[in-house]
């Protein structure tokens, strides 16, 4: 199996957490005579600092001619008074528009060894396993008008969707759902919003076409409430673009940590795989950044990209072995770091590569 992935290692803990995820990647391809190439460039502050825009012309086509990009994360404090179109994250949106992805698979675990880590309730969060689809190329992020028109104090920027845009992220999750547990639940805001309204109707509409999934509806509102009551109660969560970003940082609690969270995007020209995590200016530069994200997204390459679903699920099973062990990153140690070895963000990552070899090992 051939695979060229783009890295783009970003700001902050960005790099921290991508070396550990090609590490891993590198492994397996020697473990299985893959040929995996990994090229490197620029997005982001660092690429504003150094090329003097946020996406160069030359990251963009990397990331047009590879397999698979893997992203880590972008933005910084000193760029926060820059204008939207010119800060760290207008590169992402704009290289997540021009890969042209618009499914955002999100999936939250409450892996057992974690359950003290969350606030909740250990009988609440334990089994909940949640794969949010966030649409990703639409909604207020990129809807126009928009703008700050800062002579008459007035600012807006457009929530729009159309019905093609609504159901085809609709057939991706139905058609997830259909391999899971077989409930979806979408989220929206149709009280209020008549772009909610096109969003359920489409959504009842696509749901014909998948009579074995059972559909909910819940607003964004009541859905944030839900999630931390309820965790377990949920499969599949359609959201648009901003509820599914809201919620799905939101569901870091429930799995324990936002450096837990993978995600993959799928249906355009190109995947784009990122932790959802962001650039942590606050422990960047520390070895404090957990890695495990970073690394489930590097299965969920191997799941999405290449078809290697054996390798993906060592990936996974690397994971949850090394969480069975005394071993921890500090924000895996919250709750009690006296019960736990607190490893870097390489020593973690070396953890999961140990226990990785000694999967492969048996399967070869
Ligand atoms: P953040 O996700 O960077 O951090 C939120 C909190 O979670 C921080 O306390 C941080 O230390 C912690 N955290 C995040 N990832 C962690 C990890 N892997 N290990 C341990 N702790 C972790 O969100 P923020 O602070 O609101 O944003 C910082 C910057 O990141 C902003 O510029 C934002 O726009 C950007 N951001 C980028 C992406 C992306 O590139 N995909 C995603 C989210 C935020
Ligand atoms: C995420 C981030 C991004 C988003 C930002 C940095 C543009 O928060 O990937 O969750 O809002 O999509
Ligand atoms: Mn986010």
């Amino acid at each position: 199996m051939k695979l060229k992935i783009l890295v783009l290692g970003g700001d902050g803990i960005g790099p921290e957490v991508t070396n550990e995820a090609v590490a891993v990647l590198k492994d397996v391809a020697e473990a299985g005579e893959h040929e995996f190439t990994f090229t490197e460039r620029r997005i982001g502050g660092v690429a504003i600092v150094q090329d003097g825009t946020p996406l160069p012309a030359d990251t963009l086509n990397e990331a047009l001619a590879s397999d698979a990009v893997l992203l880590g994360a972008v933005g910084g404090n000193e760029f926060n008074s820059l204008p939207p179109d010119q800060r760290p994250e207008a590169g992402l949106l704009k290289i997540r528009s021009a890969l042209g992805g618009f499914a955002n698979l999100r999936p939250a675990f409450a892996y057992k060894e974690l359950a003290a880590n969350s606030p909740l309730r250990q009988e609440i969060v334990e089994g909940a396993d949640i794969l949010f689809v966030r649409e990703l190329l639409g909604g207020l992020y990129f809807g126009t008008p928009r703008e700050w028109n800062k002579a008459t104090g007035e600012s807006w920027n457009t929530m729009r969707y159309t019905r093609d845009e609504v159901a085809r992220v609709a057939r991706v999750a139905f058609k997830l759902a259909q391999n899971r547990r077989k409930k979806l639940t979408s989220v929206d805001k149709a009280n209020v919003l008549e772009v909610s309204q096109l969003w359920r109707a489409t959504v009842n509409e696509i749901a014909f076409e998948f009579p074995d999934v059972a559909v909910e509806h819940q607003y964004v509102d009541a859905m944030a409430m839900h999630l931390m009551n309820q965790p377990r109660n949920y499969d599949v969560v359609l959201t648009e673009n901003l509820f599914g970003d809201i919620l799905s940082d939101e569901s870091a609690v429930i799995t324990g940590s936002l450096g837990m969270l993978p995600s993959a995007t799928i249906g355009g020209k190109v995947n784009l795989y990122e932790p959802v995590h962001g650039s942590a200016p606050d422990i960047a530069g520390k070895g404090l950044a957990n890695p495990l994200g970073a690394i489930l997204t590097a299965a969920l390459i191997l799941r999405h990209s290449a078809g290697l679903e054996t390798e993906a699920h060592a990936i996974e099973t690397a994971v949850r072995k090394v969480l069975e062990t005394e071993y921890r990153t500090p924000d895996l140690a919250r709750a009690n770091p006296n019960a736990f070895v607190v490893l870097s963000t390489t020593a973690m990552g070396a953890q999961v590569r140990e226990t990785l070899q000694n999967i492969l090992a048996v399967r070869s």
